[in-house]
């Protein structure tokens, strides 16, 4: 339940991302040995993939709070039996590891949030062309290749997830793997650090052309890493500080990781300061609406675009998000409405005619990015806000509901 809220004041400390971390763990399918990776979100999406690394012979332990022990046994099953298998789309990360290191994977298909059709075209593509066969059947996902061959790989999309399967993949390849059009988002360059630091050989990480010479079999150690901060939970409490007014400290952001989206905050009046340990961010005027184009990195990320709705919803004039990536993400546009929003969609553009104050309503969250970005709206809803099916907020945010509540916002859990 959310109230009006504001204005926001004090510091909040950004955890790990969630579309790193969950490929980082998948990484440890690799190498025999004991990792432990800091900085781990206490996410429901996190435990699931440990239920699932589990289940494939790698154990989990936590440390402390934020800090994940795991160890892979070298006794792998390179097969997830179905009811251990999540649906969420970083299931499909364990594919190339297993494939690479052990010769065969089976895994059932991945779903994922509900942006529309979410194929997997680019990830067994890849996979064939460095030599593996991939049966995709009713039921299930299997690929077999007892030595994958590197070879030259140019992706139609720079998918983020293809990118990181293909280049898991192509560690221990034999020869060369070249991934031309390859995704450059910090989670992926997080990826593809924690593997050099396993001893694998990558060159170009964050470019778009990642060239990758493949090690012996077995090869790679195990290591201790930091998971990247998330850009996506701080952009959120930058949302909710912009639409509720106030100045608070986003400690551990990465401004460098978050450019083009910062340069909109700035646009639309909200005051983002880089400082040492993170960026202070002030809001005192109502917001201007600006429009906004979600492109792979270093363009605006499609996960950010319910944020900008949320935003946009209570600017002054009208503004548009485009959304190039999942033209099926508009879903959550409905539940905005019902706290008296005003967004028009015209095929993949929502166009937003800002409103003084939005009106507090029940409304239901359809997936992670949109169910953070209806708490955000319901700061500057009058009256309460009730939010259910919030478990979708849960599988990706670390206690939005603390931290928020923290910065002096009305929100509870009931
Ligand atoms: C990841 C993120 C998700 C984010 C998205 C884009 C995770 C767990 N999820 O999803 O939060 O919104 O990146 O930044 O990290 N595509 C194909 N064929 C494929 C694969 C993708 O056509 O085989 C298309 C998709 O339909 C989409 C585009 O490529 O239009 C980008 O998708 P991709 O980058 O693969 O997203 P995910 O890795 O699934």
């Amino acid at each position: 339940m959310v109230r009006r809220s504001g204005p926001l004041s004090g510091s909040v400390n950004v955890p790990g991302a969630k579309n790193s971390v969950l490929k980082l763990m998948a990484a440890t399918l690799l190498a025999e040995g004991e990792y432990v990776l800091t900085n781990v979100p206490a996410i429901t999406d996190v435990q699931k993939m440990s239920e699932t690394l589990n289940a494939l012979g790698v154990t989990t332990d936590w440390l402390g709070p934020h800090e994940l022990h795991l160890t892979n046994t070298g006794n792998i099953t390179p097969e997830v039996p179905f009811e251990k298998f999540d649906k969420m789309r970083a299931s499909l990360n364990v594919l190339g590891p297993l494939l690479t290191h052990y010769g065969s994977a089976r895994i059932n298909w991945p779903g994922g949030d509900d942006f529309g059709d979410r194929p997997i075209n680019l990830h067994v593509e890849g996979l064939q062309r460095m030599g593996a066969t991939v049966d995709e059947g009713l039921l299930d996902i299997y690929a077999h290749a007892e030595q994958l061959k590197g070879t030259t790989i140019e992706l139609e999309i720079p998918s983020v997830g293809a990118t990181e399967n293909l280049v898991t993949a192509a560690v221990y390849a034999k020869g060369v793997t070249v991934i031309d059009n390859a995704a450059r988002e910090p989670e992926v360059q997080d990826l593809c650090n924690m593997l050099v630091a396993m001893g694998a050989d990558i060159e170009g990480i964050g470019t778009s052309r990642l060239v990758v010479h493949g090690v012996k079999k077995g090869s790679l150690r195990s290591t201790r890493h930091a998971v990247i901060v998330d850009r996506v939970q701080a952009a959120t409490y930058m949302a909710a500080v912009a639409v509720a007014g106030g100045d608070i400290m986003v400690r551990g952001a990465r401004t460098e990781h978050m450019e083009e989206l910062l340069n909109c905050y700035a646009r639309m009046g909200v005051a983002v300061t880089p400082q040492r340990d993170g960026v202070r961010v002030t809001s005192h005027e109502r917001l201007r609406a600006i429009d906004f184009i979600t492109e792979p990195y270093p363009g605006i990320a499609t996960d950010y675009k319910p944020l900008l709705v949320a935003m946009l919803c209570i600017s002054r004039g009208e503004g548009s998000v485009t959304e190039t990536l999942f033209p099926g993400r508009f879903k959550y546009i409905e539940e905005f409405r019902r706290l008296g929003a005003s967004i028009a969609i015209y095929g993949n553009k929502a166009t937003v005619r800002g409103v003084y104050e939005l009106i507090g309503s029940e409304v239901k969250v359809p997936d992670i990015r949109a169910g953070a970005a209806l708490v955000v709206a319901g700061l500057v809803a009058s009256g309460e806000t009730t939010i259910s099916d919030i478990f979708h907020i849960d599988r990706g945010y670390d206690d939005l509901v603390g931290r928020l509540s923290a910065l002096g916002a009305d929100v509870r859990r009931v």
